[in-house]
C-alpha cells in the first residue's frame, strides 16, 4: 500500500483545501484504487453525525472507528453501574469486568473526592522589586476579579468560580520570573475556555497595573494557561476484604500468601520505575476508556496522573496495599479532573450517550466511576501476575484478532475457538493449527 512513504514535498495552503483535494493529495503517498471510496465507506450515514465529527477537527479525511463495551456489576459506594468503555486491547474490558464481579460480592469499591480544585497561571517577567510587587498585589486581585465577572457570574451560580488568585515569586528558579496562580472550581464542566478566558482577562489587568509611569520596574506577561497539573482534584478509590476472601483468586496457594505476593507487587512498582509505569498504564488502561467513552480529555488525565505519581521526586505506583490482622485493603489516589457537561460531552452522540448509561452523573461521581474502572482493570493484571501471568487470558482474548488476521473463515474461527478453550494462544501455534486443518479437509 504504502507508495513513496514520505509526501512530495513541503505543502503551502493545505488547509485551504476542501476533502477531495486532501484525498487527492494522498494518492502521491499511498496506493489505493478507490481511496476515495474506501475512505467515504468510514464516515457516518447520517449527515449529522457526520458534520458533527467533520467540524471537531483540521484537515479532516475520514472517522476512525474504535471499539467501545460496557463493563457490567461494578459497585461503586453501594450503586451499580454499568460503566462504558472506549478501547482499542483486547482483554481490557474482560478485565475490568472480571475484578468488577469479584467486589461486587465483597461490597464492590468505595470511592471518595479529595478535592476538585483546578488551577492556571500567568506567567509573567517583573524587573522591580517584588516587595513592590507584594504590596500591589492585593488591589490588582480586586481589580482581576472585577474583571472577570461577567465570566465567573454564571460560573458562581453553578456552585464554581476563582476561589484563590496567588502571587508567587519563582526568581529563585528563573530571574524575574513570577507567576499568578489561580484556583477555579468549575462545577460540572471541563471549564477551560473559562479558566482561559478569565486568565486571560486576568493577564490585561496585571499587563495595565504594572504599566503606570512611575512604576519602579516594568512588567511582561509570557502566558496564560490553565495548567492540566491538578493534584487537587483527586480521588481515592479503595477495596477492602478479609484475607479469606480472597481464596477465590489464590489457587493452589493460600490467601494469606496471595495477599502478601499482592503485597509484594505493589510494592516493587513503588520501588522501581521500569515496573511502576506499566503498572500505571495497566491503571490508564481503565481510566483513559472511561475518559474517552464520556468525551473527556484522556491526555490530560494521562499527563497529569503521570506527574502526580512522581510528585514526591520519584515516579512511583498510584496504588497502595495494607495488610493488617486478616484484612486486604488496596487503595487508588489519582488526580483526573473531568466534566460532564459542554464540550465534547454535548457534541458527540456516543459520549453523551455513555454519559445516560451512567444515570448522567457529576463530574465528582464521574471521577469515583473513572478510578475505580482504573482500579478495576488494575487488580485483575496484578492478579494474573502473580498467579497464572498475563498471557494466558490475554492471548485469550487475543484470538479472534489472531484469526482475523490470518483470514479464518466462520467455519475455521469456530473450530479453532473450541481447540483454543483448553490449549495456549501464540500466534504460532493459532497459524499451525490453521495450516494442518486446511490441509486435512
Ligand atoms: C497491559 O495493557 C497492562 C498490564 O501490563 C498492566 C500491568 O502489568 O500491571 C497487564
Amino acid at each position: 500500500m504504502n507508495k513513496s512513504s514520505e509526501a512530495k514535498g513541503k505543502i503551502s495552503g493545505y488547509s485551504k483545501l476542501n476533502r477531495q483535494q486532501r484525498i487527492e493529495l494522498l494518492h502521491d503517498i499511498i496506493e489505493h484504487s478507490d481511496l476515495h471510496n474506501w475512505l467515504d465507506s468510514w464516515l457516518h450515514s447520517d449527515e449529522k453525525h457526520q458534520k458533527t465529527f467533520e467540524n471537531l477537527i483540521e484537515n479532516f479525511i475520514t472517522t476512525f472507528h474504535l471499539p467501545m463495551g460496557l463493563v457490567p456489576n461494578m459497585l461503586i459506594n453501594g450503586k451499580y453501574y454499568l460503566v462504558p468503555m472506549v478501547i482499542e486491547e483486547s482483554s481490557v474490558i474482560a478485565a475490568a469486568s472480571k475484578s468488577a464481579k469479584f467486589w461486587a460480592d465483597l461490597g464492590g469499591f468505595k470511592a471518595e473526592i479529595l478535592g476538585t480544585e483546578r488551577k492556571g497561571q500567568i506567567h509573567f517577567r517583573w524587573t522591580g522589586s517584588p516587595k513592590w510587587l507584594q504590596r500591589q498585589f492585593p488591589a490588582i486581585i480586586q481589580k482581576m476579579r472585577d474583571a472577570t465577572r461577567h465570566h465567573t457570574h454564571r460560573m458562581e451560580l453553578r456552585g464554581g468560580g476563582i476561589t484563590r488568585i496567588e502571587l508567587i515569586n519563582k526568581t529563585s528558579e528563573i530571574p524575574e520570573y513570577y507567576q499568578v496562580d489561580v484556583a477555579f472550581e468549575t462545577a460540572d464542566a471541563m471549564g477551560a475556555n473559562f479558566i482561559n478566558s478569565c486568565l486571560e482577562e486576568m493577564a490585561g489587568i496585571l499587563k495595565q497595573e504594572l504599566a503606570t509611569p512611575n512604576d519602579p520596574g516594568s512588567a511582561e506577561v509570557i502566558m496564560s494557561i490553565l495548567s492540566n497539573y491538578t493534584p487537587d482534584s483527586l480521588v481515592r478509590c479503595t477495596l477492602e476484604c478479609d484475607i479469606q476472601d480472597l481464596e477465590k483468586l489464590s489457587e493452589n496457594d493460600s490467601p494469606y500468601v496471595y495477599a502478601r505476593r499482592f503485597e509484594l507487587a505493589n510494592q516493587i512498582a513503588i520501588a522501581d520505575i521500569s515496573r511502576a509505569v506499566t503498572h500505571n498504564k495497566g491503571i490508564f488502561n481503565g481510566v483513559d476508556a472511561v475518559v474517552l467513552a464520556t468525551g473527556n480529555d484522556w491526555r490530560a488525565a494521562e499527563a497529569c496522573g503521570h506527574a502526580f505519581a512522581s510528585s514526591s521526586g520519584h515516579y512511583r505506583a498510584l496504588t497502595d496495599v495494607e495488610i493488617k490482622g486478616n484484612t486486604f485493603r488496596y487503595s487508588l489516589t489519582i488526580p483526573i479532573a473531568l466534566g460532564t457537561i459542554g464540550g465534547l460531552t454535548r457534541t458527540h452522540p456516543l459520549a453523551k450517550l455513555a454519559l445516560e448509561i451512567l444515570g448522567n452523573p457529576g463530574s465528582a461521581e464521574l471521577m469515583k466511576i473513572a478510578a475505580a474502572t482504573g482500579m478495576a482493570n488494575n487488580f485483575s493484571a496484578i492478579n494474573a501476575l502473580i498467579t497464572s501471568g498475563i498471557q494466558q487470558g490475554h492471548m485469550k482474548m487475543h484470538l479472534p484478532n489472531i484469526l482475523l488476521q490470518l483470514g479464518a473463515s466462520q467455519t475455521e474461527t469456530e473450530t479453532a475457538t473450541t481447540h483454543f478453550s483448553n490449549h495456549p494462544v501464540t500466534y504460532a501455534a493459532v497459524e499451525k493449527f490453521l495450516q494442518q486443518i486446511r490441509t486435512t479437509v
